[in-house]
Order: C-alpha cells, then sequence, then structure tokens
C-alpha cells in the first residue's frame, strides 16, 4: 500500500510527535471526505504528508522556497515556519512522487489558506486543527461542528488561529485574513451556515 512507503519516509524527515499527528490528521480527512463527498484517498494521501516539511530548520525553508522561486513575503521571512505549507507540497512532488494537482494545492494552502479554497482543501485545513492529538480550548466543540457544518468548521479555525497569535502579540498573514474573509463573503448572503 502507498500510504506505507509514505510513512517510511516520513519517518526520516518527521519526529514521532509529529507523524503521530499526520496519522490523525490522514485518517479525520478521510472521514471528513466521506461525510462532505470528497475522494478519501486524495484527503488521505494531503493529510498525511500535509506536515512533511515541518520539521525542517526555518533556514532551509527559506532556502528552498528561493531555489524553487516559491513566492514568500515579509511575514513568511520573519516567520518561515509558514513556508512548510508550500515546501511542504514541493516535497510531497519532488521526494514522494504525488502528481495530483488537487492534492498538492491542499498541502500548500492549509496553513494560511486562500480566499478560494477547494472542499479538499477545507477538509485538509479542518482536519489538521480538528485531528485527535489536538487540544485547544473549543478543540471538542470544533470537532462536532466539523461533522456537521464545514464553512462554518473552517471560519472556527481561522478565528481560532488569529486570535491565538493576536493574543501571543504575533504578525498576521494577510493571506490568512483574505481567506477568512472569503469564508463570509462565500457564504453572504443568505446563505445559512
Ligand atoms: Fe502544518
Amino acid at each position: 500500500m502507498q500510504h506505507k512507503y509514505y510513512i517510511e519516509l516520513l519517518q526520516g524527515m518527521l519526529g514521532e510527535k509529529r507523524l503521530e499527528h499526520s496519522l490523525a490528521v490522514r485518517d479525520t480527512a478521510a472521514g471528513l471526505a466521506g461525510l462532505y463527498g470528497v475522494d478519501r484517498r486524495q484527503a488521505a494521501v494531503a493529510g498525511l504528508l500535509h506536515d512533511c516539511a515541518r520539521d525542517l530548520p526555518g533556514e532551509e525553508m527559506l532556502a528552498i522556497a528561493r531555489e524553487n522561486s516559491l513566492p514568500f513575503d515579509d511575514v513568511e521571512e520573519i516567520n518561515p515556519v509558514l513556508l512548510h505549507a508550500p515546501v511542504g507540497a514541493l516535497l510531497a512532488r519532488r521526494q514522494f512522487g504525488v502528481q495530483d494537482q488537487a492534492v498538492l494545492r491542499a498541502i500548500a494552502l492549509h496553513t494560511l489558506g486562500d480566499e478560494k479554497m477547494t472542499l479538499l482543501d477545507k477538509i485538509v485545513f479542518v482536519a489538521d486543527k480538528a485531528a485527535p492529538g489536538r487540544n485547544f480550548p473549543g478543540v471538542e466543540e470544533l470537532r462536532q461542528i466539523a461533522r456537521q457544518n464545514l464553512e462554518r468548521a473552517l471560519l472556527c479555525c481561522f478565528d481560532v488561529a488569529i486570535i491565538l497569535s493576536v493574543r501571543r502579540g504575533e504578525l498576521i498573514h494577510p493571506k490568512a485574513v483574505q481567506a477568512r474573509n472569503g469564508i463570509i463573503i462565500f457564504n453572504h448572503p443568505g446563505r445559512n451556515f
């Protein structure tokens, strides 16, 4: 099974906790995909590989981004951990051999999101926050919402992340704000979500 090969590769790239998280996101994403009529296989692969670049040092992420002309801005330069999503998509293609653009896109967008997200993008984004092992105030509620209303769950993920960053005095990436606005605009008006 392909996942076995992916897991072996991941073992060389991620710490034990991160690998455990990746497996949990794989399973959560596959479950949500079943609920929302999305290809479970795509969701499982994107969930499993979403953090494949997460344990690289920041300098290396910046170097990979530069070498491969991945665009990044001041916020990402100060906070290179944000680059693990697009760099992860690159590694998923190069090192894991993933060619499915929808899967690569979901990996690339799993941290900052985008104004326009596909169902698969949304599922991987929400699964990352709602997976077993995540522990923050409101996570149980998020898990419940995720099974009932994906849009609302996605909004909840952005709210939690943005509020936490503000409390910590961290930078907020404009893409995250645009993505959050995108959800509200997409669901407005007259659509109860
Ligand atoms: Fe991540």
